[in-house]
């Protein structure tokens, strides 16, 4: 989705603009552009294609030592396509101001008949473009350029987080948020903003976010924030403790293999700190979330989207099994627009990597509004939903870069885990399994053992399959989820048709699609007892049809031999680790599987990091 950055400071701006966006690209665009000072007049460079089709067209134009302060932009097309002119940074009529913007103005139409009955004339179809032209109307009328922003902004339906550089006033950058995200990044003698913590790092770790309705000036001196009323507002700066080298690849093709071998470190990083060492009990307590918090509790509800919504459906499982409370899951798209029964006895989990996702802060709003408690499992410090939720635990992934999720899946999956063995003492006052904890601990280390004998195997198979345009992926009960998202991986980055099934229910449709071109993964795992037997009786069916198999197999599973010589074999485990252990053979698979078909792995077309639309 869409990315800003913005500087103001004594360095050549073009740089730190490209450094910015480059750190950005991951969140999926189709146009670029900066704005920045040259002989006291604003000049726009944009361009609809990559970062370095904008920054051939700045060297041609022998731009590159412009002068602060500068904007930058990544667009991902949401009102006109993909171009040249809808690419930001957006000018007014008289070029006396710049805007770029992320998120959607829903009263655009609107604002855009009332604009041109006054005689504005646009240049692009983008609803980004009304704003600079409410913002010069307001100018027209004598306001000064923080006023006339603040008007403008408080005449904007939807979300936005908004940059602005006036020609008048080129000591000074101005931004404001609403559902959006904004981050404001501190130097000496300089300043940043940025609307994604990467685009940061960079130049400084020293951050502050910006809330819903405020509005900030960035001189190179200081950052101002004005609260809706116009009040000002003092705000602390937080600290981000993930430092470059966990944004770039190191030495991986791409972002997304990096992150698929970081796993074991970020699953540790995630239980370690809420395992108590003394007792071997969860404890939640450095999270601010104690017993209290679960009184009277009736009922959960988990809500996301994609990806975190598979982790979602795993922790029905764990939570129901352990605690004994229901357990709905709920895609956050379908949640916030039926009417759920929520109460101050129910419990909203919302789940979400970005922490930003438009869907999930919706429905989380709307929880709270019907009087839930509201616990978030994010990624992101800082970011919005977390800020919005009584309770956030912090998922210990570091900066998940490539679009398709992998390392924050299975630490979502890995703190629905901890959280489940917490209720299950502290809520439902059962003592959790300690082998299942001691497992927990244990797994990082196997992980790393098999991830690489797996990874083998996988780009043997996938030479096998890479050209197949269907693929069908199967798992039962726990292991149910996972079929869906290693389907969704799939899909995602090889562009490959892929339909997670309960396997059960394969003989109720699916099982027409059997033939000889379409391979089936199956999941079967020998912890999950009769399950496992059933499993290997859809695997019998698909076999039966001709349909090739890809097994994905506890340790010794021979029966699958006899149908399949394409065996990945998972060594026994827990039964709640299984989700993580499968898991991870499906990543490597969608990632080979797209390799080999050649696909913009990290950055696939229409895709999206960190989805703050509708
Ligand atoms: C994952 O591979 C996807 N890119 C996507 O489904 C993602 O999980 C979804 O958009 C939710 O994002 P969030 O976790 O940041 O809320």
């Amino acid at each position: 989705m869409c990315g800003i950055v913005g500087y103001i400071g004594e360095r050549k701006v073009i740089p730190v603009l490209m450094e910015g966006l480059r750190r950005l690209e991951y969140r999926g665009y189709d146009s670029a552009g900066v704005v920045f000072f040259r002989k006291g007049a604003l000049e726009v460079v944009k361009t609809k294609g990559r970062i370095l089709d904008l920054e051939e067209k700045l060297f041609e134009k022998c731009y590159v030592d412009a002068a602060a302060p500068g904007l930058g932009h990544t667009r991902w097309a949401t009102h006109g396509e993909p171009s040249d002119k809808n690419a930001h940074p957006h000018f007014d009529c008289t070029r006396s101001l710049a805007v770029v913007h992320n998120g959607i103005i829903e009263n655009y139409y609107q604002l855009k008949s009332e604009l041109l009955e006054k005689g504005h004339f646009f240049s692009s179809a983008t609803d980004t473009e009304v704003i600079a032209h409410l913002i010069e109307e307001f100018l027209k009328r004598g306001c000064a350029p923080f006023e006339a922003l603040c008007k403008a902004a408080k005449r904007l339906k939807g979300s936005y987080a908004l940059a602005v550089v006036f020609k008048k006033d080129p000591e000074a950058l101005f931004v404001a948020r609403n559902q959006s995200p904004v981050v404001i990044g501190l130097g000496e003698g300089e300043n940043f903003v940025a609307s994604d913590i990467p685009a940061l790092l960079p130049f400084t770790r020293e951050v502050i976010f910006l809330e819903d309705g405020e509005v900030a000036i960035l001189t190179k001196e200081k950052v101002s924030i004005f609260n809706p009323e116009g009040k000002e507002v003092i705000r602390e700066p937080v600290k981000i403790e993930w430092d470059l080298a966990s944004a770039e690849k190191g030495g991986y093709p791409h972002f997304m293999l990096k992150e698929i071998y970081e796993q074991p470190e970020a699953i540790q990083h995630t239980s370690l700190g809420r395992i108590n060492q003394q007792n071997g009990e969860v404890d939640f307590s450095a999270d601010g979330l104690s017993e209290d918090f679960f009184k009277g509790i009736k009922k959960l509800f988990i809500v996301a989207c994609g990806t975190s919504f598979h982790a979602g459906l795993v922790g029905k499982y764990l939570i129901e099994e352990k605690v004994g409370i229901p357990v709905e899951v709920d895609l956050a798209s379908e949640f916030r627009y039926r009417n759920p029964l929520i109460n101050e006895n129910t419990l909203f989990i919302a789940i979400s990597q970005s922490g930003e996702t438009a869907d999930t802060l919706a429905s989380l709003r709307e929880a709270k509004k019907r009087g839930a408690k509201v616990l978030s499992i994010c990624n992101v410090v800082g970011s919005t939903i977390a800020r919005e939720s009584d309770v956030v635990l912090y998922t210990q992934a570091g900066p998940e870069i490539s679009v398709a999720s992998t390392k924050a899946f299975t630490t979502q999956v890995c703190m629905l885990l901890l959280l489940s063995f917490y209720m299950q003492k502290r809520v439902a006052k059962r003592e959790p399994d300690k082998n299942e904890l001691e497992a927990l601990l244990s797994l990082p280390g196997i992980l790393k053992k098999e991830m690489s004998l797996w990874h083998e195997k996988i780009k043997e198979i996938s030479k096998k399959w890479y050209f197949a345009e269907d693929f069908l992926y199967l798992g039962r009960n726990i292991l149910f989820p996972i079929a869906l998202e290693g389907a969704l991986k799939i899909k995602e980055i090889a562009y490959t048709h892929a339909e997670g099934y309960a396997a059960g229910e394969m003989k109720h449709g699916p099982i027409a699609l059997i033939e000889e071109k379409v391979p089936t993964v199956v999941l079967a795992a020998k912890e999950t007892g009769i399950i496992y037997e059933k499993t290997l009786s859809n695997a019998e069916e698909v076999a039966s049809r001709r349909g090739p198999l890809i097994a994905v197999v506890s340790k010794g599973a021979e029966e699958f031999y006899k149908l399949t010589q394409d065996v990945i074999e998972v060594p026994l485990t827990v039964k709640v680790l299984l989700p993580i252990l499968y898991v991870i053979p499906l990543q490597l698979f969608a990632y080979e599987i797209a390799a080999l078909r050649g696909c913009d792995i990290d950055k696939p077309r229409n895709l999206a990091k960190s989805v703050t639309v509708e």
